[in-house]
């Protein structure tokens, strides 16, 4: 049986396909960022939208894309000349209109003719990154944008009139006690968004953040970020934001489909330098490398690294790691239909041990953390993992 094979649906429902794009570039480096960037330059640019393209023409193009995102990096970086060649290229893959087509912009490069370029070319939804809006703590994230240049950008994404817009905020930030971090909250709050992700800092290795910690300039502090996170949870219920995922809250109809899909282990295909994808069987990267990616595309190749096979044991897995992470929890007989071959009876023991420590509910087929077990989604998380060592992790 061919991998793709034991991936399919049962029955005639058609997983949504998903496209994400890894635009890498950015102004300057933040100080806790790890994701893959360089500095743009025009020919940087050029060529990788050349690279987008041979990319784009290696992939099999399934079926329909429903969800595409562009991440980075900063993807609202680019000119608008630029966003619209993108937006040509990765649209004519997508044989329709997609369900959400996501933008991440930073505050410093909002500008009225970029927004005009990603409404022309389809963009529904904008995830700009402000993480905090009080100067020192900009400062000590180094960040390049003020506060008032974050005010500036909601302003013009909000007369661009797209359909979804998020922001990002980060807490458990060097210097930030929970009043600062309320505050931060409130700021958000006020601008009404759609969407707020909210992240507990990462200290991320070879970040400069990560080499402060190293040092002892900065402390962790796990309690404090547990506060942190219930602080959260609280004031954004009472504020009419649906908590869907440990770090993500909609107002009513503005969840990102996107990484729900992904969460919920659906295929996609991954465009760009770092970019992962999960598709036709297989999990891999793209070399996080511009011009390692280039030079692969160019002669035919996509460089991908860490490539696994999608056994059903696998991606049974993941669906259980990242669906706990989200409130609605698992359908653990929706999930067993879809990978029946995967170990059940011992992630039913695993589940029942939650259950009894008080982390986890289970009710009706469906497992879901408890607000004690999602503030340790990760250890659940490793717990699960252990109904599944034979079968992944021999
Ligand atoms: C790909 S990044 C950024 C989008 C855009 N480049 C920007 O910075 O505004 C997506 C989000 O991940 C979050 N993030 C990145 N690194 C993080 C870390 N080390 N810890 C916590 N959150 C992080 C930030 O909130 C950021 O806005
Ligand atoms: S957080 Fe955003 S702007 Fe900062 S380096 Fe990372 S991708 Fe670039």
């Amino acid at each position: 049986m061919s991998e793709i094979t034991s991936m399919a649906p049962p029955g005639p429902h058609v997983e949504p396909l998903g496209v994400y794009v890894h635009v890498p570039f950015c102004a300057s480096t933040c100080d806790f960022c790890a994701f893959y960037q360089t500095a743009p330059t025009a020919d940087g640019v050029d060529r990788f939208l050349k690279g987008i393209a041979d990319e784009a023409a290696l992939v099999v193009w399934p079926r329909p894309v429903a969800t595409v995102f562009w991440g980075g990096g900063t993807p609202g970086l680019l000119a608008p000349g630029d966003i619209r060649k993108l937006g040509g290229i990765v649209g004519g893959r997508l044989g329709g209109k997609p369900v959400e087509w996501t933008v991440e912009m930073a505050p410093a490069s909002v500008t009225a003719a970029r927004l005009e370029a990603l409404k022309e070319i389809g963009v529904t939804r904008i995830s700009m990154g402000a993480q905090s809006f009080q100067p020192a703590l900009l400062d000590g994230l180094g960040r390049q944008h003020t506060r008032e240049q974050i005010f500036r950008a909601y302003e013009r994404i909000r007369s661009a009139d797209f359909a979804s817009v998020n922001i990002d905020l980060m807490f458990a930030l060097p210097g930030q006690d929970e009043k600062a971090w309320l505050a931060d909250l409130n700021e958000a709050l006020a601008l009404a968004p759609d969407h707020l992700s909210t992240y507990c800092l990462t200290f991320e290795e070879d970040t400069k953040l990560w080499v402060k910690l190293s040092k002892g300039q900065v402390k962790l502090d796990v309690e404090h970020e547990a506060r942190l996170y219930e602080t959260t949870w609280a004031s954004l219920e009472a504020s009419g934001y649906a908590q869907y995922e440990v770090s993500n809250f909609a107002r009513p109809g503005h969840a990102c489909l996107h990484n729900l899909n992904t969460w919920r282990m659906h295929e996609w295909i991954g465009l760009g330098p770092s970019a992962a994808s999960q598709q036709a069987g297989l999990r891999g990267g793209n070399v996080a490398d511009l011009d390692q990616w280039l030079a692969g595309v160019a002669r035919g190749e996509r460089v991908t690294e860490d490539r696994v096979a999608l056994t059903p044991a696998l991606l049974a897995e993941d669906a259980l790691i990242f669906g706990v992470r989200m409130n609605a929890g698992v359908d653990l007989m929706a999930l067993r239909k879809r990978f029946p071959s995967a170990p059940w009876p011992r992630v039913g023991d695993e589940a029942e041990r939650l259950a009894e420590a008080g982390l986890a509910e289970l009710s009706g087929g469906c497992l879901r953390l408890t607000s004690r077990g999602r503030l340790l989604a990760d250890s659940v998380g490793t717990t699960l993992m252990d109904a599944f060592s034979e079968e992944v992790h021999a």
